[in-house]
């Protein structure tokens, strides 16, 4: 139990709880000497932080599992799909400390475009962000790659080798949209060292793509890590994305047919 205001002389205005001098760390003083504590506002400033750090995209940040519909899909095969997909989420999120002793991440796929495996992967993201603190970092595969490519130029103000370093180290990679475009030698390369650099320190890495790990347009040897990193989670058939843009352009059709003159 965290200790009030009265037990903790050092608080000011800075803490969001009124308990600590904005340090996020407790005094307690007590008859028998001074007892150090971290404050509740130290938690919220990591998860801040992670938040921060994990780059989740603006349409998804803030989204949770729980508001992942599962009976919006048309097909009751594709209900199916969504509800175990999204039990396999939350079970990852519950067994998490197991995942991480055995290296195990999710590979969310589905050949059609638009029918939840981002939001999937991401709502995850957020919940371990949550939950535990984790360290979360999001990107496509596409972006990673240009990203190490403009090393190259020194743009990032940081080598090849740090940048590749800094992404086999992140605690929970979610790397969307893997494999469906042929990369080239040189990307490959770089793929395999992250993914083999991930595997061996027992790394958690999300994927998502729109190939299952067999169509996969990469070398075996990324296959079959991927195939042992990685717990795939067929995702439905039916795209939402385009179900939201109807509804939406519905939405604009009615309000631009209201109006006759300029106002
Ligand atoms: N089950 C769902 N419940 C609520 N919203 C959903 C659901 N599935 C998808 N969406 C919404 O539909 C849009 C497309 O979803 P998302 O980007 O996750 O699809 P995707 O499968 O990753 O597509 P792509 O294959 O093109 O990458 C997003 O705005 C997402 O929030
Ligand atoms: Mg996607
Ligand atoms: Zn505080």
């Amino acid at each position: 139990m965290q200790p009030s205001a009265a037990e903790t002389p050092n608080a000011t205005s800075d803490c969001p709880y009124g308990l600590c001098d904005g340090s996020g760390i407790l005094i307690k003083r007590s008859r028998d000497g001074a007892a150090i504590k971290f404050c509740k506002c130290r938690t919220d400033a990591i998860r801040k932080n992670r938040l921060k750090f994990a780059d989740i995209p603006e349409e998804f940040k803030g989204l949770r599992v729980n508001d992942f519909l599962t009976d919006v899909y048309t097909s009751s095969k594709d209900r199916r799909l969504a509800a175990s997909a999204k039990r396999a989420v939350i079970g990852y999120v519950n067994n998490f400390s197991k995942m991480c002793d055995m290296g195990k991440g999710l590979y969310f796929y589905s050949a059609a475009k638009g029918s939840g495996k981002t939001r999937l992967a991401v709502s995850l993201g957020n919940a371990l962000i949550n939950k535990y603190n984790a360290e979360v970092r999001y990107t496509t595969t596409i972006r990673l790659l240009n990203e190490i490519k403009d090393t190259f130029d020194n743009k990032t103000g940081k080598t090849q080798a740090e940048l590749i370093a800094d992404t086999s180290s992140i605690q929970v990679l979610i790397l969307d949209d893997i494999g469906v475009e042929k990369p080239t030698a040189w990307a490959e390369e770089v793929l395999f060292t992250i993914i083999n650099e991930r595997m061996i320190n027992k790394k958690i890495t999300v994927f998502t793509s729109n190939l299952s790990v067999n169509e996969l347009r990469l070398d075996e040897r990324i296959k079959d890590r991927i195939r042992r990193m990685a717990v795939p989670v067929i995702c439905p058939e039916e795209s939402i994305r385009k179900i939201l843009a109807y509804n939406e352009n519905d939405e604009v059709l009615k309000i631009l047919s209201k109006e006759d003159k300029i106002c």
